[in-house]
């Protein structure tokens, strides 16, 4: 029965990219461990996870990257996203401007990327009360530069939403 499954194993990366605080870190550690931390650790360079999971019926062998968000370190990016398969494009739902740099991390992300990639707009910390950005506008930047889809999580408490943004994100993919 294991005859052929090394075969049907799927790898596919998937790069996390956004402004520094937003929380892509917090949100591999919530998709891969299931913990969350208040604290805040500022990526350095890059980090990355992998995770086997199924969808839709396929093994898949998921490596994500945490590439980090501060100024800084910008020039590291492009060397990552080579490779990627999809990204997560995350912004903070409190934070305005956060979801303003969208824009810029966007042609970053498509000018480096060597294939096409299957993007997700992600709006973090759903669980805060004062939201920034409205659904409306998050999907009509979607619409406007044509990414695949658009989740609202939360990588804190139960996580809401996490597993479940990331699982679509590679079903849109497959
Ligand atoms: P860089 O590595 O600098 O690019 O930042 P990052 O995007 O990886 O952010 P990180 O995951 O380190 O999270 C930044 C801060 O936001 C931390 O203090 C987290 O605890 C907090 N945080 C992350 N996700 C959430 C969330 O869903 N809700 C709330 N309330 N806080 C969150
Ligand atoms: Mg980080």
């Amino acid at each position: 029965a294991a005859k052929g499954r090394e075969s049907d194993l799927l790898k596919l990366k998937v790069v996390l990219v956004g402004d520094s605080g937003v929380g892509k870190s917090s949100l591999m550690t919530r998709f891969v461990e299931g913990t969350f931390r208040n604290q805040m650790f500022s990526t350095v360079g890059v980090d990355f996870c992998t995770k086997n999971l199924e969808v839709n019926g396929r093994q898949v062998s998921l490596q994500i990257l945490d590439t980090a968000g501060q100024e800084r370190f910008r020039f590291l990016g492009p060397s990552y996203y080579r490779g990627a398969d999809a990204a997560m494009l995350v912004f903070d739902s409190s934070n305005r401007s956060s979801f303003d740099s969208c824009a810029r991390w966007l042609d970053e992300l498509r000018l480096a990327a060597d294939r096409r990639l299957t993007i997700m707009l992600v709006a973090n910390k759903a669980d805060l009360p004062s939201a920034a950005v409205s659904r409306d506008e998050a999907e009509r930047f979607v619409q406007e530069f044509g990414l695949a889809g658009f989740a609202e999580v939360s990588a804190m408490g139960s996580g809401g939403g996490v597993s479940g943004a990331f699982k679509q994100l590679l079903k849109l993919r497959l």
